[in-house]
């Protein structure tokens, strides 16, 4: 018994989740983990506080990271999040949720920041999740993640854990995107600026209990005004997803949904019917 304990791998699962996707499959990750190794620590850094101190991997022997996708990357302030870290040459693997667009770069951009850390990558995974702007009109992948989802990510661990096991050595490589870095720089810090507008107080009902504030990955929101800094808000739309009084909005973009499927070559039933992928 205390040998097989001792075999048992400490594995950190470290995700970002604004409005809850990446959270829903972090949990399914924590069960069949819980289950195949017994020991796992999860930790959320969602909060601007989670992210501040410098965290050390030297007590963990894996991590799995999970991020949401924006601009077809983890959000930058995740990838800055994660420039602070030594990999110390530890197996890790990512898993993404996203809203049926433009999920490739995210795999490549990840690898070749995780290889710059010093970690080593065996696995990735992306899962279909409801759009966050689903909240101004889009309707992308409306009722993600599912149940077909969440047998994905039991998979996904039990390979992963398979992999870790066994010494596999990854060969995992992704091919190069036509978006440039620098392109999807400039996408996320304008885009969401012009097709969304910030989130807004309106309603008389707000109790002010500053929770919008509190949450706010980016310290962007001000709860007395009742709306962000623009320059640090990253439309994560965390405040009006927790907003127990439901007064913060923000506006109508439905307009802009058949655009957006157009460009990528894709309808709503076409995203429906996505499934969510293991990368090993
Ligand atoms: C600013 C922003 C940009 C996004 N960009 C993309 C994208 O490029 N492709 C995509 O499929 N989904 C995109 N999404 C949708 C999210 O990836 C998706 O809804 C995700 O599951 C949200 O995770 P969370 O609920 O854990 O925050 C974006 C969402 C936000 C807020």
């Amino acid at each position: 018994m205390i040998e097989l304990e001792d075999r048992k791998m400490n594995v950190l699962v470290a995700y970002f989740s604004a409005t809850g996707n990446t959270k829903k499959i972090a949990k399914v990750i924590e069960s069949k983990l819980k289950q195949l190794n017994g020991k796992v620590n999860m930790f959320d850094i969602s909060s601007y506080q989670s992210r501040e101190n410098n965290l050390s991997l030297t007590e963990y022997d894996t991590i799995f990271f999970g991020f949401p996708i924006y601009s077809m990357r983890a959000p930058r302030i995740c990838r800055e999040w994660l420039q602070k870290l030594d990999g110390e040459g530890k197996k890790c693997s990512v898993f993404f949720t996203y809203g049926g667009f433009g999920k490739d770069p995210a795999h490549y951009y990840m690898k070749k920041l995780l290889d710059k850390r010093n970690f080593n990558l065996i696995s990735t995974a992306e899962f279909l999740g409801a759009h966050t702007f689903n909240r101004s009109g889009w309707q992308a992948a409306e009722e993600r993640p599912n149940e077909s989802d969440f047998s994905v990510a039991e998979e996904y661990v039990a390979k992963t854990i398979e992999a870790l096991n066994s010494g596999y050595m990854s060969k995992l490589k992704f091919k190069k995107p036509k978006y440039k870095s620098f392109m999807l720089d400039q996408a996320e810090k304008y885009r969401f600026r012009v097709i969304t507008q910030l989130p807004t107080r309106n309603g008389a009902d707000c109790s002010m209990c500053g929770i919008c504030e509190k949450i706010c990955p980016t310290k962007a929101m001000d709860a007395n005004k009742g709306f962000p800094d623009p320059n640090s808000c990253i439309a994560c739309f965390r405040c009006i997803a927790n907003c127990p009084d439901k007064v913060l909005h923000t506006n109508d973009i439905s307009h802009t949904f058949e655009m957006k499927l157009n460009h990528h070559k894709i309808t709503k039933e076409g995203i429906d019917k996505l499934e969510s992928k293991i990368y090993i």
